[in-house]
This record gives structure tokens, sequence and C-alpha cells, in this order.
């Protein structure tokens, strides 16, 4: 049997990524859209802190298409129905997940289905489909139940908590068990080890550029190595004892494409790895975002579910931005774009747009009802993205937040600690900075 080869890994010194994105843009044949093309380091330090106001104001100034310098190199952003729609569909196979930033995520996650393209992913995304049928899901249902009870045991009126920690922990138990059948008990651990990981992305472009030892590289290496342990012990055991189950690791180490391809150890791990990161993160920053909301309209927690959680993730789409690399030039929306361009698409931007949703900022599930749901334009609400490479996770990830909010719903109330003030922070999904201190009140 072949395994599916993989490209060759991508460098991660800065340095040399840096002098890739200079090449490139030297090499460009056509002239940046409009905007602001200086070197800014103000600029930079915004887009750092509150990307979605700068985009917004980029957006009232040079329309749908326009470039941004962050830090050294010009960034092109496109927003809005038609420009998700270009890039996520009908022109999807001209943008490269790979040579753009989504390769950012490279040292954490490896050659997961986040950062490959072409025939590589297309076989790596086929081998794991079948985990995410509807009947795998309707599989995994039970496992949810009882990771949330548990998880709710303790809880009483009056206790104190901080929702965002309560809700990765629990979320990386359900996507542990659910997808990998991986034991329990190191649930803590590795809910600090993501934490720890991640918090590298949520620091300064040129802290981020630091290597040597106590450095944020440093420690997110180090909690990558001891995922990888637990991950690679999963891997050996399984492989060992023959043991399998009804969960995707069985899959992974089992599979085999139409060309007889097999996946080797490194990229089963990669695979798992890219799965537990995007299959936790993003569920609880929705159940915490959520959450937020209703303690400050407490009014809404009858609406349904779907409309609630359709509305949390347009007003805070975790995964707030799609980074590409353009492969060939381009026009849309009237602009010329030039290719081997570091191109993105935003849903948290593309969801605030003032000339595509009413009243943008406020909280208004009603919204997505049947026939106000009907008048939304084609492209305009991604929080999944689109296309051939909509988020694999999608129906999980609607089923987990709608179970774990529901429970919460059906005897508790959250209220969020007068005083908080949210501040959102992208690492590399958003969620609130200082986490979600809340109270439990009885229903
Ligand atoms: C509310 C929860 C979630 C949201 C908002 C979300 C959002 C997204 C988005 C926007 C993309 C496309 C990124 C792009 O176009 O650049 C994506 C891709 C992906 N998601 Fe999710 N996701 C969620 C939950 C999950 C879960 C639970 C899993 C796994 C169990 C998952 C696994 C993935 C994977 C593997 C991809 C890459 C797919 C590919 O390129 O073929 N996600 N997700």
């Amino acid at each position: 049997m072949s395994s599916l080869t993989g490209p060759q890994p991508l460098k991660t010194s800065p340095i040399t990524r840096i002098a890739e994105d200079l090449r490139y843009e030297r090499r460009a044949t056509v002239p940046f859209p409009p905007g602001e093309t200086r070197f800014s380091m103000k600029r930079t330090q915004r887009f750092g802190t509150d990307p979605l106001a700068v985009l917004l104001e980029a957006y009232a100034r040079y329309g749908p298409v326009f470039t941004l310098r962050i830090l050294h190199g010009n960034v092109i952003f496109l927003l809005g129905p038609e420009a998700n729609h270009h890039m996520l569909v009908s022109h999807a196979k001209n943008f490269s997940y790979r040579d753009g930033y989504m390769a950012d995520l490279f040292p954490l996650l490896g050659d997961g289905l986040l950062t490959i393209d072409g025939e590589f992913h297309r076989r790596s995304r086929k081998i794991m489909l079948p985990a995410f049928h509807k009947e795998q899901i309707a599989a995994s249902i039970d496992v949810i139940h009882d990771e949330v009870d548990r998880a709710l045991e303790p809880w009483h009126a009056g206790r104190h908590l901080d929702l965002y920690e309560w809700t990765r922990e629990l979320a990386l138990r359900i996507a542990m068990r659910a997808l990998f059948g991986l034991r329990n008990e190191h649930a803590p651990q590795a809910a600090h080890d993501f934490e720890q990981a991640l918090a590298f992305y949520a620091k300064d472009y040129l802290v981020q550029a630091l290597r040597g030892p106590r450095t944020p590289w440093a420690r997110m290496q180090e909690a990558r190595v001891r995922l990888d342990a637990l991950i690679y012990a999963e891997i050996e055991r399984r492989r060992a004892t023959g043991a399998r189950g009804d969960d995707l690791l069985s899959l992974l180490l089992d599979a085999q494409d139409e060309d007889g391809g097999t996946l080797s150890r490194a990229h089963i791990r990669d695979e798992v790895m890219t799965l537990l990161f995007a299959g936790h993160d993003t569920t609880t920053s929705t159940i915490t975002f959520l959450f937020y909301e209703l303690s400050r309209r407490p009014e809404q927690a009858t609406q349904p579910m779907e409309l609630l959680l359709d509305e949390t993730l347009r007003i805070y789409p975790p995964a707030w931005i799609g980074p590409r690399r353009s492969i060939e030039p381009f026009d849309l929306c009237g602009v010329r774009v030039p290719g081997g361009a570091a191109v993105n698409y935003s849903s948290w931007a593309s969801h605030h747009l003032p000339d595509v949703w009413e009243d943008p900022e406020r909280f208004d599930p009603q919204r997505f009802a049947p026939a106000r749901r009907e008048a939304i334009p084609k492209g305009a609400y991604v929080p999944f993205g689109g296309g051939s490479r909509t988020c694999i996770g999608m129906r999980f990830a609607q089923a987990e937040v709608d179970i774990i909010a529901r429970r919460i719903l059906e005897r508790w109330r959250l209220d969020v600690d007068s005083g908080y003030k949210l501040k959102i922070r992208q690492m590399p999904t958003i969620s609130p900075k200082h986490g979600m201190p809340m109270t439990v009140r009885a229903a």
C-alpha cells in the first residue's frame, strides 16, 4: 500500500517567511487594489487589536476590495457577498490555503486539512468525510449529553465561573471522546496545553517572531510536544492492540482511498491535531458569546435555539478570517487583483457590513426567521466558510452547541459580572480576551 504523499514541509523561520512575502509582492504583475499600502506600525498594531474596526473603515473608504499593509506585507481583503462567493465557491481553485497566512498554523497543526491544498487535500478530506455523516453524528449525541451532564453536575445557584474556561474543557472532552475515543482523564491538561499553544497567536506580530528559550514560540512548542505525546500514544495503543471504535481515529488508522493510499503516522497526527483544535476552539467561543448576549438580553432566551446560534455566529464568527494566496490575477467588483498576493475573506467583517445587514451591531435572532432569511444575499453569511471546503465539522458543531446551550437553559440563567467589558482577541479564532466571568442563577 502506498502512503498518501504530502507536500514539502513549510518553512517556519520568520525571516524566511517575510522574505518570501516580499518576493511574492515584487513579482506581482498588476498593481495592488487601492488602500493603505505604506508601512505603518500604528495600523499594524491596530489591526492586531481591533481588526474589525480597521476592516469596516477600509470598506467604507475603498469598497469591497482593498489593500492594507500589515507589518511588512500588502494584504488584500475581499469583503461582502460577492467577494465571499467568488473566493469560496465560484473561483475557489484560484486560492491556495497553504501559501497564504493559514501557514501560520503549520507549526502547531502540521499538514492537516487546514493547511493543505489540491489532490492531497481532496483525498485526505474524502477519507474523513464518513466520520461527519449524519448517522455518525447521531452516534455522538449520547457522548455529548453524557459529558455535558457531568460538567453541569457541580453547578448550583450562586456559583461563579469563567464560562470560557469551563466550555473549553467540556468541548475538548467531547472532541477527544466523540471524535477520537481518547481517554478523558487527559482533558484538563490538554485544555491547558491548547490554551498555552494558542496564546502564541494572540501575541503582537513582532513578539511572535522571537525565537529562543522562554519566548511565546518556545511555550507553544512545549505545549505542542505534550499534545503530540498524547496523540502518538493513542495511535500506538490502537496499532498495537488493534482496538477500533466508532470514531474518526479508527477511520484514519484503517483508511485506504481509491488509489490505495493510506495515511502515515505523522499525517494521522496532523489530522487529529487539526480536528482537535478546530473541533473545540470554535464551539467554545460560540457558547461563550451566546451566553454573553443572553445575559445582556435575557428576554431573547425564548427564541428558537437555531436562530440564537445563527445570530451568535453572525456577530461573532469564531473563524473570523479566511487567509489564502491568489494564484492567477483576477477581477472582482471592478477591481483588478494580482496573482501571488495574500488575499483574505473575513466572515466577521462581512457579517457587519451596514449596506448588507440592517442594524448590524444589534443582536436580533429574528433576522434568521424563514421569511427574513430568504432576503439574505447569497454569500453574505459565511460562518462555516463555503464551497467544497466548507467546515467539515459544521453539523457536529451545530449539534454540540445546541445540546450544551439547551442543557444550560433548562435549569440556569447566566449573569455576566457587572462592570465586565467584552474585549475580543484573535488567537487565531475570536474569543473573549479576559474570559467570561459569570454567575449561575436558577432559571
Ligand atoms: C461553531 C463551530 C465552528 C465554526 C464557526 C467553524 C468554522 C469553520 C470555517 C469558517 C472553516 C473554513 C475556513 C476557511 O474558509 O478559511 C472551517 C473549516 C474547517 N473546520 Fe470548522 N468550524 C466549527 C467547528 C468545527 C468542528 C467541530 C470541527 C471538527 C470536528 C471543525 C473542523 C474543521 C476543519 C477540519 C476545517 C477545514 C476543512 C477543509 O478545508 O477541508 N470545525 N471551519
